[in-house]
């Protein structure tokens, strides 16, 4: 207990500094944009700052337990545990996702003795120190929340894996939507459990499909029970134009692990700050 208490100041301090220094990086505009020609994404979570996290939370652990396969040469797939590039490191963490990193790396499964178990406390103090980075990160959003467009209350049902959530912007919502030629919004969502760690959700893979109308749609937060988790915003930057009569178009495959209590009969709304058509010309 109190040493986890200990780690998450220290990595407050060292992010502060290191926010401080790569600030400017805020505005790449390099994330989300997954394979589709139909989305422009305005601005990026903070890279640099993602970066300096990563240097203080998996780098060092991968570094070391994952040299033997995941560098450059090596058997395993994608280079995270590069010795000496940070930068390319990071590329292949991200490719990989945290959440196989996380899984490989404690299943005995996958190359024992190096990954299992035993690696559990190391991973945990990872994750927390990297959740906060994306909280640090997204602190400019501000506390007040008045979308756009907010969508009907759902039963969120999550098991071990994934499932989606899927909503018609049209007719799914409480609040905006309508005239957006039944466009539709699906998110994924699991509950995770780890050793010594109450449950918590996962949400990842934002896709939208559209029908006959182009539309624009971002700054999304989630709602779990009525409540918006103030401390998420791993998709309050995001601002996509999907065209129309597109099927399936990933907006953001970042993944949102959200620290609330996991309880049976959660419910989850999708608020979007921004969400309406683009007339054609
Ligand atoms: C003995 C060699 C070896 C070691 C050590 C090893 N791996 Fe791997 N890893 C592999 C191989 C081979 C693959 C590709 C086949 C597969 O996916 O299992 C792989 C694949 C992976 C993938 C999937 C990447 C992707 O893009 O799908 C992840 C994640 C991963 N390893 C994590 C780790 C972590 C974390 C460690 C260290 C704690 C580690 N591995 C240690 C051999 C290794």
């Amino acid at each position: 207990m109190n040493r986890k208490k200990i780690l998450g100041l220290t990595s407050w301090c060292v992010l502060g500094v290191a926010m401080a220094l790569s600030y400017q990086n805020c505005s790449d505009p390099d994330y989300g944009a997954k394979g589709s020609g139909s989305v422009v994404v305005s601005r990026a979570l903070c890279e640099g700052e993602m970066l300096e996290a990563f240097r203080a939370s998996y780098y060092p652990f991968l570094k070391d337990a994952c040299k033997n396969c995941h560098v450059p040469g090596g058997v395993g797939k994608g280079t995270f545990a590069h010795q000496t590039d940070i930068a390319s490191a990071f590329a292949a963490f991200k490719n990989a996702t945290t959440m196989k990193i996380e899984n490989n790396a404690q299943s005995s499964g996958h190359a024992s003795p190096f990954t299992g178990t035993q690696n559990t406390p190391q991973i945990q103090a990872a994750s927390k120190i990297w959740s906060e980075a994306q909280e640090i990160c997204g602190s400019d959003v501000g506390g007040s929340f008045d979308p756009q467009g907010l969508t009907t209350s759902k039963a969120i049902a999550a098991t071990a894996t994934y499932r989606t959530i899927t909503w018609n912007l049209d007719t799914e919502m409480s609040k905006g939507g309508g005239d957006l030629g039944q466009a539709a919004f699906s998110i994924q969502v699991k509950q995770v459990t780890s050793a010594g760690m109450p449950p918590v959700y996962y949400f990842d893979n934002l896709t939208v499909s559209t029908g006959t109308e182009k539309i624009q749609l971002g700054e999304i937060r989630i709602k779990i029970n009525g409540q918006l988790v103030q401390t998420n915003s791993t998709y309050s930057r995001l601002s996509v134009e999907v065209d129309k009569a597109k099927t399936g178009v990933v907006i953001s495959s970042a993944t949102a692990i959200l620290d609330v209590p996991v309880g049976t009969g959660d419910t989850v709304e999708i608020g979007f700050g921004k969400l309406s058509k683009i007339a054609s010309p």
